[in-house]
């Protein structure tokens, strides 16, 4: 959502917010009545491994924790509630996510995230939105987020998992290299709508990783 579709939205138009909620601790507690078993554990580990990560590259540790408490909170509203959202708010769909509504709880999670539990904060809001599918020049914050959610000790099912959770601690921007290569490489050989993003993100974060001299 740009800033004139969020400025329009706080002016009225009956789409108020409905309630302002932003320690990391409140949301922790709607997010377990609002999230299945499942995505709530999921949901806990993304929150405490970002703050992990935010400690170590000295990024700001209750923002982590907010982005990873709430990153995944769209998820559990069917995709047609989903899109609803989306029509009714004007938030614009791509042609990937048309194809492959799953892309979609990203972005309208930014948009409950701001509507629903209060959050202003520009730099959690655009984490969340970017968390499927990363973006070129990510902020410090997007790339805790994107790695904690691949890395978070639930997850079991990527390949080289001990090594990129190694890595992930000690060179943040290679960890997030080889994590949007091997999600290209799953997603190629899954067949499964690969949003163009993605790809940007990868052809980005590789220019820049063979400027650095790494091949
Ligand atoms: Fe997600
Ligand atoms: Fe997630």
């Amino acid at each position: 959502m740009s800033r004139k579709d969020r400025k329009e939205l706080k002016k009225g138009k009956g789409q108020k917010r409905e309630k302002t909620v932003s320690t990391p601790m409140q949301l922790r507690r709607l997010m377990e009545k609002e999230l299945e078993p499942k995505r709530y554990q999921h949901t806990l580990g993304v929150a405490y491994t970002a703050a992990a990560l935010a400690m170590r590259y000295n990024a700001d540790m209750d923002k982590a924790l907010i982005a990873g408490l709430l990153h995944d909170c769209a998820k559990n509203l069917s995709v047609e509630k989903q899109f609803r959202i989306c029509g009714r708010h004007s938030i614009a769909v791509s042609a990937a996510e048309q194809k492959n509504p799953a892309l979609l709880h990203a972005k309208v999670g930014s948009f409950l995230a701001w509507h629903r539990y209060g959050i202003e904060d520009r730099e959690i809001l655009d984490a969340i939105s970017w968390h499927t599918t990363g973006r070129p020049e990510m902020r410090l914050l997007d790339k805790i987020l994107y790695v904690a959610d691949y890395i978070e000790p639930a997850r079991n099912q990527a390949p080289n998992l001990p090594q990129t959770r190694k890595l992930a601690f000690e060179d943040l921007d290679e960890c997030l290299f080889l994590i949007l290569r091997d999600t290209l490489a799953y997603l190629s050989a899954s067949k499964t709508e690969i949003d163009p993003m993605t790809q940007q993100t990868y052809d980005y974060y590789r220019a820049e990783r063979e400027k650095g001299g790494r091949q």
